[in-house]
């Protein structure tokens, strides 16, 4: 059996009736609000020249009219986070008595921050995640508590620094001190895990444009997130993301947060360098 035969083998005892035909994507185009141009196809990056020629958004696996819903912010139903989180911006919090527009101006200075995370913080010597960079804001900063990852207040705010973002290419670096991390992440997503024995390749990389239980498989990209999906009607970030696709596969997982996610987080990221920043992308 070839690879991919396997991986069908092992995707068809996931669930009866199980129906795995060819999709793929379709060729629709995506402007938000009549003005911002995404690029939801781009050439693949050059680590994946053996596997994959084109990266593709997940919004071309959706319907016409989960589609249309991220195509202007007023159905957008995850702009209403991003607006919270404006509030929240200018609000004074913590020991210091600062905001985090004490320092940082308007939610629109940040534009292009998103598209670079995560990414490697000299000083702390870490790769970080945006969420893990606006908690050591808040608890060094600001003196106020760190928000707990993927909760609520921490998704808003990633979907504000999202969403002034929307347009510009995932730029995340993999090399230089983030290799090792890069690496690791790697090394996740070609991992089966699980009684089915499933790794994020057997099914974003192998089988995207497949349909699995009527849900037609994309590439598994994060350019979109934080994403609202239909199907829980939140908000939801990467590793909480993660974490369902891994459940899926019958395995333990890890946790929002933990060193592995930030890892497959770097990894995955990478995947979709050139596809432009599209969050808060609307999902079902
Ligand atoms: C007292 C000043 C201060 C406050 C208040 C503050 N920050 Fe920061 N922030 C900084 C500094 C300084 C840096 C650069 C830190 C570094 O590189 O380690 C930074 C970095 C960042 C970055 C990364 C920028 C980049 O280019 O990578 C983000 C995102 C961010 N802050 C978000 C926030 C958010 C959201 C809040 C409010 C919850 C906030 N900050 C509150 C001072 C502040
Ligand atoms: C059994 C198949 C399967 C496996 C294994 C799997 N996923 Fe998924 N994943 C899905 C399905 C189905 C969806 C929803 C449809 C879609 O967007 O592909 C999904 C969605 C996603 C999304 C959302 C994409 C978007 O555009 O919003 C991401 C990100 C993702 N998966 C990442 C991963 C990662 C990382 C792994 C490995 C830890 C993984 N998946 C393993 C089936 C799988």
């Amino acid at each position: 059996m070839t690879r991919k035969a396997i991986a069908l083998t092992a995707l068809a005892l996931l669930a009866a009736p199980l129906v795995v035909q060819a999709g793929g994507p379709d060729d629709d185009e995506l402007v938000i609000n009549g003005e911002i141009e995404i690029t939801t196809k781009a050439p693949a990056p050059a680590f994946l020249s053996d596997v994959m020629d084109e990266v593709i958004s997940g919004w071309h696996f959706r319907s016409d009219e989960t589609q249309a819903l991220e195509a202007d912010d007023f159905d957008n139903p995850g702009m209403i986070f991003v607006d919270k989180a404006r509030e929240q911006w200018d609000t004074v919090e913590g020991t210091e008595g600062k905001s985090c527009a004490s320092c940082h101006g308007a939610p629109e200075d940040m534009a292009g921050v998103k598209a670079t995370y995560p990414k490697w913080n000299d000083d702390a010597e870490e790769v970080r995640t945006l969420q893990m960079q606006v908690n050591d804001c808040r608890t060094e900063r600001m003196g106020a508590e760190a928000w707990k990852y993927d909760g609520g207040d921490a998704i808003n705010m990633v979907a504000l620094l999202s969403a002034v973002s929307r347009g510009m290419p995932v730029n995340v670096a993999i090399d230089g001190p983030v290799q090792a991390t890069w690496e690791l992440g790697k090394e996740l997503y070609y991992t089966r895990t699980g009684q089915l024995e499933l790794s994020c390749a057997n099914c974003h990389e192998q089988n995207y444009g497949n349909y699995i239980r009527a849900d037609h498989l994309s590439q598994g990209q994060i350019n979109g997130f934080p994403t609202y999906r239909l199907n829980n009607a939140a908000l939801n970030g990467v590793h909480s993301r993660f974490k369902g696709c891994v459940r899926d596969t019958r395995a333990e997982t890890y946790a929002p947060g933990s060193p592995e996610f930030i890892a497959l987080e770097l990894y995955v990221a990478s995947r979709g360098n050139g596809l432009s920043v599209e969050g808060p992308s609307v999902r079902n």
